[in-house]
């Protein structure tokens, strides 16, 4: 049951010390998720399930529903007045405004489908937002999206689970929201979300194990061997395989998320990308009090050099993270 103590999220924006016009943005996208839901939810009863037949930039193939979220974002953003340009994996480039539309001063960035390969079997997927700010409202070039996630002036997600759950910061905590399916408001139902600095369970993709650097195999290696190894406890693994649904467990009970650069492919510093995945998480998690790295560095730290850069990513409680953090600095 909801009640006045748990306010919407419009209702919850009007009490943050926010721009309006920030606010304004964080619930048209919240609209578009909510539009997105309901096409997640509808599945093969709309055949928007399956391969679209296309691949993106990055060499991947384009699932429907891939397609399909990218142009709810694209739509409901374009003609707000909010936004200066708009970039997002489905898209080779960045997506300036169109001269003859009203714009404003915010860049968006998305993954608007994450965990394409959960899509068909009905497992949890998400999209993935980050918002930057600049003073360059025409002719925003892919430069003006160049920017280190400690720029970044919003960020979150919206998880399409056995709920719909919106989480987002705007540099003040994380806090969560649930859709209610029969008004289609976004309901805060959680706040102020806290990592714990500890943890039991690690999250990989254990099937890359000997592909691994050195101080990755050992964490793990540690972690397996339990109560009778160094780490003197029993660990516990989840893989959901759609970053959103990894993050989002780690944000509520703890855990440590790992994808980490490989050996299959050593140019590639990772296969998650910094500026519409990793930024943007990194944001959350740091905000609630836990730690994302590339390795041996914070991931908001870094200065992006191209729009679909990939990096390597290590986030979640803080003393798992600060002892993945040691191993790598000491190799
Ligand atoms: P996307 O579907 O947006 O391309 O992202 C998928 C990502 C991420 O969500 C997940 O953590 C990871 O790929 C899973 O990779 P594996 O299939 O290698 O486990
Ligand atoms: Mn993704
Ligand atoms: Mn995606």
């Amino acid at each position: 049951m909801t009640n006045s103590t748990t306010p919407s999220l419009e209702i919850f924006l009007q009490q943050q010390d926010a721009p309006e016009h920030l606010k304004a943005l964080l619930i048209q996208v919240a609209k578009s998720c909510d539009s997105i839901s309901r096409a997640v939810n509808r599945g093969a009863l709309d055949n928007i399930l399956g391969s679209a037949g296309s691949g993106n930039i990055q060499g991947e193939t384009q699932q429907k529903l891939d397609i399909i979220t990218n142009n709810i974002l694209l739509d409901d953003n374009v003609s707000t007045g909010l936004l200066a340009g708009m970039a997002s994996e489905e898209m080779d480039t960045i997506y300036p405004i169109p001269d003859n539309l009203p714009k404003g001063k915010y860049l968006l960035l998305f993954d608007p489908l994450d965990g394409s390969s959960n899509i068909d079997v009905n497992v949890s997927i998400g999209t993935i937002f980050s918002i930057l700010e600049t003073n360059q409202s025409d002719a925003v070039t892919e430069s003006d999206f160049l920017k280190s996630g400690n720029l970044q002036v919003a960020a979150g997600y919206v998880l399409y689970g056995p709920q719909t759950i919106l989480t987002f910061t705007i540099g003040s905590g994380v806090h969560m929201f649930t859709l209610d399916p029969s008004s289609r408001s976004f309901i805060l139902t959680k706040s102020n979300v806290l990592i714990p600095e500890d943890t039991k369970e690690f999250s990989i993709n254990m099937s890359n194990m000997r592909h691994w650097d050195t101080p990755v195999k050992r964490y793990v290696d540690e972690c397996l061997s339990g109560k009778e190894g160094p780490r003197n406890k029993d660990f516990n693994m989840r893989w959901i395989a759609s970053m959103v649904a990894d993050v989002h467990r780690v944000l509520t009970r703890g855990g440590i998320f790992m994808y980490p650069w490989d050996k299959r492919d050593p140019n590639k510093p990772g296969k998650l990308r910094l500026l519409y995945e990793a930024n943007p998480m990194s944001f959350l998690v740091e905000q609630a009090g836990g730690l994302s790295i590339n390795g041996t560095k914070p991931i908001l730290t870094i200065q992006p050099s191209h729009l679909h850069e990939r990096v390597s990513v290590i986030l979640g409680s803080k003393n798992e993270v600060a002892l993945v953090q040691e191993y790598h600095l000491k190799s």
